[in-house]
């Protein structure tokens, strides 16, 4: 059977496969063929250029789109977070991370998520009294609170300051010890890439291009030669230059990850 199907199956480990998708707009092919795979537990990160189509291939994986030919097939408790927080004005804080939530323990389950984001005690608070860091947060809860098998983040730190998105990386780090769960982060920061990712991946043409694996220790990701060659692999793969080589490097050094290509021809 080759019609277009997005199969909630989560009888095998991985925790997403897209397999040949295509997605048109009219005229023009957003997704040509992509295949990936997400496994059990990573955490993947997306990068490419705006407009080449990562929202798009989120939207398929949530399950908000469907896409014209291919497979994709995800786990049934997905969770999805947006680059805003997408929090209802009327609500509070706790409302606002319950909703959709069934059960008579939904509340103390909500609680408990905006504990793990650091939120305990602002239950009560409406969204206009929170930062744009405290909303993200209440919307990271949001997600986690459904304990998804497959949490799909768009762009959730790019309205935030630096410091503050820092800290949402710590927060990052710290909620994926606590959920088992594979996580996808679309970001059009390398440094946010590094910092968090397991694999990073490059999307070009419609496709995935380079493929990154990431095992570099906390602190090699921050500073270290290592660091700048795959930062400067993924800029090239971008097709931007990179202004602050680290042309000093030992050219014998192995690279940090070995590129590979998932979506061969
Ligand atoms: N519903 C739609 N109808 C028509 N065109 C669409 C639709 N959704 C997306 N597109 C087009 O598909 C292309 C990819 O859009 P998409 O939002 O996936 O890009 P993106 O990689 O997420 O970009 P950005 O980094 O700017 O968020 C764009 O050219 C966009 O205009
Ligand atoms: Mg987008």
């Amino acid at each position: 059977m080759s019609a277009p199907t997005a199969a909630l199956r989560p009888q095998h480990r991985a925790g997403a496969v897209v397999e040949q998708v295509v997605r048109r707009f009219g005229e023009r092919t957003v997704l040509d063929h992509l295949d990936l795979t997400i496994g059990d537990e990573e955490l993947l990160v997306l990068l490419g250029p705006s407009g080449c189509g990562k929202s798009t291939l989120l939207r398929l994986l949530a399950g908000l789109d469907r896409p014209d030919r291919g497979r994709v097939e995800v786990p049934a408790r997905r969770a999805v977070v947006f680059q805003g927080d997408r929090l209802l004005p009327w609500q509070r804080v706790l409302a606002n991370v319950t909703l959709g939530l069934r059960g008579p323990d939904a509340g103390r389950r909500a609680a408990t998520a905006l504990a793990e984001v650091g939120l305990a005690g602002r239950e009560r608070a409406w969204p206009k009294q929170l930062s744009g860091g405290e909303a993200q947060r209440v919307a990271l809860a949001r997600a986690l609170v459904s304990q998804p098998e497959l949490v799909l983040l768009d762009e959730p730190f790019a309205a935030l300051d630096a410091i503050t998105r820092l800290r949402m990386h710590d927060l990052i780090r710290e909620l994926r010890r606590m959920h088992h769960a594979a996580m996808l982060l679309v970001t059009h920061d390398i440094d946010e890439a590094i910092a968090l990712a397991d694999r990073i991946v490059v999307m070009r043409d419609g496709r995935i291009g380079g493929s990154y694996e990431v095992t570099l220790p906390p602190a090699d990701r921050e500073v270290s030669v290592a660091r700048e060659r795959l930062r400067a692999g993924l800029l090239a793969d971008l097709g931007l230059a990179d202004p602050h080589p680290a042309g000093h490097g030992d050219s014998s050094l192995n690279p940090p990850s070995a590129p590979t290509h998932e979506s061969a021809g």
